[in-house]
């Protein structure tokens, strides 16, 4: 049984991450780790956690080395549109920091599993089902990170035999955690303000399509492949895998089946929206289903309705003045 450190482990998707392994593998065999021990009870509170800097590779290794880690699931990062307000933070951390944990990674002989991104094509790449195998000349500093990050992974597998994995994240709507500035983000935002104020101002244009997903899906996904048949692996890092593919107002009439006065418009962001148009449509992920039988089990309409039936629940609660909900580990 993998004994897993998970850094960044205070973001969007670290959070439940945490909480999802903690129930797969046990409480005592996941250790969370970010820069900062932010106010996050069911992580912080409810098993180990370090604060950790991805760039300290000192303190990495002392961290390894203290729980006996044998897995690194690499999650800090500095996402698109931050990324494109602090660059030289954004290579830093992100091309730094993977590169110490797979430095780590091969003295300790560990596995490391990292998401990439749909930021890793441009506009150059085909838009529409996007190939698994294609061009990547992506024109942000994060997309730059993350295609150098999965030519990384590759290296480390083939040059020492470390087994690197990943997937390439569409945007991930959720309702635990605040999305950490991404060009995805009003994805979520637009359920958020649905419940609050039965309307949204998007920075994304209509029209513009991005592949997305319903966190539970990711989180499946990353234990679907961390434990896939390594000979069933053509490719290692950077599996395609999405969802759905859909737009803002595409969104908005999905919401509408619960929120019928559900009003959407558009005040576009130029530094957003030119990500935006960089990115895929839609990705093809029929690689991920033949190498590890990927299948995702939300669609737009099962994510909106729980989305709801979730917010609905979490409102509720807080106007009872119920603490938040933890794990359940
Ligand atoms: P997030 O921004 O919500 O969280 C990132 C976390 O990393 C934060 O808690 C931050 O404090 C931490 N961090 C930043 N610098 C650090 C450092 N130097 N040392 C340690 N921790 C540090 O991001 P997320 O959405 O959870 O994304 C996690 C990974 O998934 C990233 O690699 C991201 O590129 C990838 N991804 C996310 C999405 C998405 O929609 N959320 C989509 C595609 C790919
Ligand atoms: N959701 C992420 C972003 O928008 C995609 O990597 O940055």
């Amino acid at each position: 049984m993998r004994r897993i450190l998970i850094t960044g482990s205070l973001g969007q998707i670290g959070t439940e991450l945490t909480c999802h392994f903690r129930r797969e593998y046990g409480v005592d065999r996941v250790v969370a780790s970010d820069l900062i021990r932010k106010d996050v009870p069911e992580v912080i509170g409810e098993g180990h956690f370090e604060q950790l800097d991805v760039l300290d590779a000192e303190r990495l290794a002392a961290v390894v080395r203290a729980y006996n880690i044998d897995t690194v699931v690499h999650l800090a990062a500095i996402l698109s549109a931050i990324g494109e307000e602090i660059p030289q933070r954004a290579f830093d951390v992100n091309m730094n920091g993977l590169y110490k944990v797979l430095e780590v990674a091969r003295e300790y002989k560990l596995a490391v599993f990292t998401p990439s991104s749909i930021a890793a094509f441009g506009p150059s790449t085909p838009a529409d089902r996007t190939p698994q195998d294609t061009l990547q000349r992506p024109n942000t500093m994060y997309g730059v990170t993350k295609v150098a990050g999965e030519l990384l992974c590759d290296y480390y597998h083939h040059r020492y035999g470390i087994d690197t994995r990943g997937v390439r994240l569409p945007g991930l709507i959720s309702y635990k955690t605040p999305p950490g500035g991404g060009t995805t983000d009003y994805a979520v935002h637009i359920y958020y303000e649905a419940i609050r104020q039965g309307r949204y101002e998007s920075y994304i244009a209509e029209g513009t399509k991005m592949d997305m997903m319903y966190m539970p899906d990711c989180l499946k996904a990353f234990t679907m492949l961390l434990e896939a048949d390594p000979a069933r692996l053509k490719h290692r890092n950077a599996f395609n895998i999405t969802a759905m593919s859909v737009s803002p107002e595409e969104i908005a009439a999905s919401i509408r089946q619960h929120l019928p006065d559900f009003q959407l418009s558009f005040k576009v962001d130029p530094v957003r929206q030119a990500i935006a148009d960089s990115w895929p449509n839609s990705m093809d992920d029929s690689c991920a289903q033949q190498e590890w039988d990927w299948k995702p089990d939300y669609d737009l309409s099962a994510m909106t309705a729980d989305m709801f039936a979730q917010l609905r629940k979490d409102q509720g609660n807080k106007d009872e003045g119920s603490p938040p909900t933890g794990c359940g580990t």
